[in-house]
């Protein structure tokens, strides 16, 4: 009976004092397995006489259940130590810098799209999404220009046969849109006034020298309401001009133009100095023109189920890369699509930069740059 106190004594200590679950459980096999020591002594009590069977085997049994019991417990406390363990090994360091930050580039013409939709996106304008395979009447009819219009030759169109089981049919031809003003039409027809977008895409013409690439990128821009004037169109692209440029001044000015879509239509120059390295915008006696806009005429407003009786509105498209040459100063429009990344690191822009009107369009003072 001592030596079964002391037995008790000495493995409650063993499990007590045990620091990982196998060493537990190497302990619980020593003891309790079918070889144990525990179970081998109820085993011995068989060939005892009846009385200290009885006696013995009652003591035995209490400190069984007492071992298994303390067993138990050390197991639950080794298992949350072992899990603690565990999570405080596998902690990321969310502080930590992010390493490839310095690696990937933006896009000069992304970074242009980005800083676009954040000065018109504070005027209000909704962002706008079309499709670069286009109908003629999208891109032309509905425009204002109905087949053999003479304006429809002064953009270089790509057709494409719209079924390729039958020869090439000039009118019923798709294109890869010629500019972004299919998307005026798109809009009218999907959302009555006061309406009030920009539409960033891709557009596509055959040409090819330094300052034209046959796919090429530009923003339109659309407002409808009623009342709305040809001083709206001033203001509204005035003050986009100076934020763009990130200038408090900005000489401007519109020359008339012609477009068969607007009525009037002008093309926006902005006041420059060139000289023979360096074009500096906002000073000098130089123009550069920007962007072609207008009013929207009344056949365009009726094509696109509006009443021009009842509202009027201007439109403007704005070329997205002429944009990124000169705020950026990169003077082959051929290299934007030639993908070496040499150049990208050069004029790329830091993902993290992203443009907004209160932390700065191009500069965000030079955090990440
Ligand atoms: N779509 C014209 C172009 O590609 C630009 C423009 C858009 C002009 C909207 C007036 C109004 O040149």
């Amino acid at each position: 009976m001592e030596n079964l106190e002391e037995l008790k004594k000495e493995i409650l200590d063993k499990i007590n004092n045990s620091n990982v679950l196998k060493d537990l459980d190497d302990i619980r096999i020593a003891i309790l397995g079918k070889k144990g020591k525990l179970t081998d002594m109820m085993k011995g009590l068989g060939s005892l006489p009846l009385e200290e069977k009885i006696s013995l085997g009652k003591s035995l049994n209490i400190v069984k259940s007492k071992i298994e019991e303390a067993i138990e417990k050390q197991k639950k406390f080794l298992e949350e130590k072992a899990l603690e363990e565990k999570l405080k090994s596998e902690t990321l360091d969310v502080t930590l810098p992010i390493r490839p930050e310095t690696q990937g580039r933006i896009h000069p013409v992304s970074k242009i799209y980005e800083e676009v939709a954040a000065i018109f996106g504070q005027m209000g304008f909704d962002v706008a999404d079309g499709p670069d395979i286009e109908d003629q009447f999208h891109n032309f009819n509905a425009l204002n220009m109905p087949a053999n219009h003479p304006a429809r030759q002064m953009q270089d169109t790509f057709y494409l046969n719209n079924d390729p089981t039958k020869p090439f049919d000039m009118d019923t031809a798709y294109v890869i849109r010629t500019h972004t003003s299919g998307m005026q039409i798109r809009t009218m027809e999907k959302q009555q006034p006061p309406i009030r977008i920009i539409a960033p895409g891709r557009t596509y013409r055959s040409d090819y020298d330094a300052t034209h690439t046959p796919m090429f990128h530009q923003v339109e821009g659309l407002v409808i309401d009623k009342n709305i004037t040809l001083a709206h169109l001033k203001g509204c692209l005035y003050d986009f001009m100076k934020a763009f440029f990130e200038l408090d001044e900005l000489p401007v000015r519109y020359r008339p133009s012609y477009f068969p879509f607007t009525e009037p239509s002008a093309e926006m120059d902005i006041g420059c100095l060139k000289t023979k390295n360096e074009l500096k915008i906002g000073a000098g006696t130089d123009w550069l023109e920007v962007l072609g806009c207008g009013m929207v005429h009344p056949n365009v407003l009726r094509a696109g189920g509006i009443n021009p009786d009842e509202y009027q509105g201007f439109a403007f498209g704005l070329g997205v890369d002429r944009l990124a040459m000169l705020k950026y100063g990169i003077p082959d429009l051929r290299t934007f699509f030639e993908s070496d990344v040499r150049w990208l690191k050069h004029y790329g822009f830091t993902p993290l930069d992203f443009s907004s009107m209160t932390g700065g369009l191009s500069d965000n003072g030079g955090l990440t740059r």
